[in-house]
């Protein structure tokens, strides 16, 4: 088991040494503090990600992961006060969340956001709209084949399922490099769970990174290669999704499951 204590030792997030900032891998979160106005709420938290790889970011109600997911797509709230974020090279904590997003971050929020009024079809043709444009709608709806069945119908009078399927769709169809879910199982049957971690499968298999934040745990432990849980603002456990599933008192503990 990778535990940060480790990662510590190694000085691999030595602070006073700057290794992520001169390092980086493909996605490099070094020790990132952000605030709600006067509450900190993401206390000093650093990852790595490999590119192509799914990383399950978990942890308890409240530990941070939604914040965490935002600071990353450096939206303006909660608010980036320290730590450094590096996109294949380039410095997301210098970005606001359009420059993150032309850099290839997409963040899939937990409402997922569909435009009301506007079809299956338009809303993927909306996302397009900003260079730098990203899959086509033939490449996309090869990946959904009930979006392109679906293609004329308005998007928020689809499942809930079908809903998350055109939320990731549209993420897509933007130049992506990062995709950011947050809790795309909720609210889902268990067969649409399956369905859709397997469309998160075939997206790694054409080189997305992906970060998927779930409260069905065991389910985002089975899709991930590996995970990264998150207590109080802070990282506990960062090591490989399987170990997790195998650890039951760290599954207790963290996750209470
Ligand atoms: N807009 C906000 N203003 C102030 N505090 C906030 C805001 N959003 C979240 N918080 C607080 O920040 C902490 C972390 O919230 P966050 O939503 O990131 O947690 P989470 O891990 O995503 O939780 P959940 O599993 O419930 O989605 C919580 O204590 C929460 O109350
Ligand atoms: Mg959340």
């Amino acid at each position: 088991m990778t535990h940060v204590e480790h990662l510590d030792i190694e000085g691999k997030f030595d602070k006073k040494r700057n290794m992520a900032a001169t390092a980086p891998k493909y996605l490099s979160v070094w020790d990132i503090e952000a605030y709600y106005g006067e509450s900190y709420i993401v206390q000093g938290v650093s990852f790595d990600i490999h590119e192509g790889e799914i990383l399950a970011l978990l942890g308890r109600n409240g530990a941070g992961k939604t914040s965490t997911l935002r600071t990353i797509a450096r939206m303006d709230d909660p608010e980036l006060k320290h730590g450094e974020i590096w996109l294949d090279h380039k410095p997301l904590h210098n970005m606001r969340s359009h420059e993150a997003s032309q850099a290839g971050i997409q963040l899939v929020p937990e409402d997922r956001n569909i435009i009301p009024g506007l079809t299956v079809e338009e809303n993927l043709k909306l996302a397009q709209i900003a260079p730098p444009k990203g899959w086509s709608l033939d490449r996309v709806y090869d990946l959904f084949p009930r979006l392109r069945e679906r293609r004329t119908q308005e998007g928020v009078t689809l499942s809930g399922g079908e809903q998350q399927m055109l939320a990731i769709a549209r993420a897509l169809c933007r130049d992506i490099k990062v995709l950011l879910l947050d809790e795309p199982y909720e609210g889902l049957a268990p067969v649409i769970v399956q369905e859709i971690a397997k469309t998160l499968e075939l997206i790694r298999d054409q080189g997305i990174t992906t970060v998927i934040v779930e409260q069905n745990a065991v389910a985002a432990l089975k899709l991930a290669d590996r995970a990264v849980i998150l207590d109080i603002g802070k990282v506990v456990y960062d090591g490989s999704a399987k170990e997790v599933l195998e650890d039951e008192a760290l599954r207790s503990k963290y996750l209470a499951i």
